[in-house]
């Protein structure tokens, strides 16, 4: 068979937005907002025309037209974050009482992560036709657990205790945790979500902190005096994505998220001056992780209808269960009213953690004021004693309020047995024990930098 070069034609990808108020690997990189420019659109429909012609692709129509590629592009791409392809989160506590250290601690973790963030490439020792990308799009995220501000035993060790973020505090257990999972034994004082799109750069970039953190910072600011672990790093965690966004379960997670407008932002993820938070935090935005195992052997003798339902999406589609269907080809998904069972089971997922009603609440909030941005990676961590897959999912989730979003969607309505009606059941994912949380924990992730002198968390040391 002749081998074809096929030419690769793609939008690039986007890069971190470095300089904002906030810190990278939240919502960014994130597909521009307004279109790519037009060349990009038209040598896209030829390169599309050439690969249907080639047998590749099926689901492009001939007639396909730049403007199609277009509106194809603001409903899929626009705004939404195009997340590294891997994700690796470590944890560390620190190991010292003293504030001055810890500014220390903050200062140079800030110049190990931006100097992680823009390094580029190497190219040493690889041979000349090896692909070199331009970057890998590298994130270091910096969270800060409660037991910074206060530990365990009450200690307000830094004297930091005012200026402790609203709702930062140990994750509590919840419905569906597994029985060795205890959240107190899970939390930690900091936390490094480290994204890039190639495995090997997260195991560097973790390895430059793990490795070196404490050797530069004796070397730097303990001079003639023992060398000391500032920094003790411990649990890492994986996850990946695949292309198709799929994740274990073969359904997409995170077609509804939310988007890059300033408004949802500003709304739902970072804090404004006006949340009444310590004035430090804005701009920061609360980070809430789960870890959650899926059991495959259970989930896969299921039917994919049965599967549907407890989703509440289709599995091919992705357009949540209807009976109301917008035309053959319009995507443009119909949600089922949220108290009428003949669109769905009730305790499917979606319909249980955003039933979208059409009123307020009783807190005078619409459903959707409850959302927040999600940035799931699927994980995979071997087989257990009894050859079983021991994979899931990495829930992570950004919000600028825990209380009024993440618990509020857990305890109110995902794990609320009567909703959204009496007798309803809690979230059929957990209550037929597809899923169970195994780890996790509540982060406060400082805003961005101001400039290069600026540190993580700087403006709480500000007197
Ligand atoms: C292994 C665990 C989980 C899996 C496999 C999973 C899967 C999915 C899927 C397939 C969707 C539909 C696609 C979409 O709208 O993005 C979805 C939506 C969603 N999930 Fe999950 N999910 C998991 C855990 C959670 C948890 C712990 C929460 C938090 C309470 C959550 C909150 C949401 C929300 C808010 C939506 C959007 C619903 C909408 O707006 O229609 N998910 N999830």
């Amino acid at each position: 068979m002749e081998n074809k070069l096929i030419e690769p034609v793609q939008l690039p990808l986007p890069n971190p937005v470095f300089g904002t108020p906030h810190q990278n690997g939240i919502t960014d990189p994130h597909w521009p907002v307004s279109l790519p420019n037009d060349e990009r659109f038209v040598a896209l429909k030829e390169h599309l025309a050439r690969q249907r012609q080639e047998g590749r692709i099926d689901d492009v129509p001939e007639s396909v037209s730049v403007s199609d590629l277009k509106d194809r592009y603001r409903s899929e791409y626009a705004g939404r974050v195009a997340g590294q392809k891997f994700m690796t989160l470590m944890r560390a506590d620190v190991q010292s009482h003293s504030r001055d250290e810890l500014i220390n601690i903050l200062k140079l973790v800030t110049e190990f992560a931006t100097d992680q963030m823009i390094k580029l490439p190497s190219q040493s020792h690889i041979k000349i036709f090896e692909q070199i990308p331009d970057s890998y799009r590298v994130t270091v995220t910096v969270g800060f657990g409660a037991s910074l501000f206060i530990d365990k035993t009450g200690f307000d060790r830094f004297n930091l205790r005012h200026l402790q973020p609203k709702f930062l505090k140990q994750m509590p257990s919840f419905p569906g945790d597994a029985d060795n999972f205890d959240p107190g034994e899970r939390a930690s004082d900091l936390l490094f979500l480290i994204a890039t799109d190639h495995p090997y750069i997260n195991v560097a970039v973790l390895r430059y902190f793990a490795e070196y953190f404490n050797k530069i910072f004796s070397e730097r600011f303990l001079a003639g005096g023992p060398a000391r672990q500032v920094l003790k790093f411990h649990d890492v965690e994986e996850g990946f994505t695949r292309k198709d966004k799929r994740e274990f379960l073969r359904f997409d997670d995170g077609i509804d998220n939310i988007h890059m407008g300033q408004d949802d932002l500003h709304r739902l993820v970072y804090v404004a001056e006006c949340d009444n938070e310590p004035a430090w935090c804005t701009g920061g935005t609360y980070m809430v992780y789960r870890k959650i195992r899926e059991n495959m052997r259970l989930w896969e003798v299921l039917k994919d209808t049965v599967q549907q339902g407890m989703i509440g999406r289709e599995k091919d589609t992705g357009l949540p269960l209807s009976r109301d269907k917008a035309g053959a080809d319009d995507m443009t998904p119909v949600y089922p009213d949220p108290k009428d069972p003949r669109d769905g089971p009730l305790n499917s997922h979606v319909r249980k953690v955003q039933p979208r009603r059409p009123d307020p609440d009783l807190f005078g909030f619409d459903d959707l004021e409850r959302r927040f941005l999600r940035r799931p990676y699927p994980f995979f961590e071997g087989l257990d004693e009894n050859g079983n897959s021991k994979n899931g999912l990495q829930f992570i989730a950004f919000m600028k309020n825990i209380q009024q979003q993440f618990e509020h969607v857990t305890n109110m309505w995902q794990m609320n047995e009567n909703f959204p009606v009496e007798g309803t059941g809690i979230d059929a994912l957990y209550h037929h024990q597809i899923l169970s949380t195994v780890d996790g924990g509540y982060y406060f992730c400082p805003p961005g930098l101001k400039d290069k002198d600026d540190f993580f968390g700087s403006e709480m040391f500000r007197i």
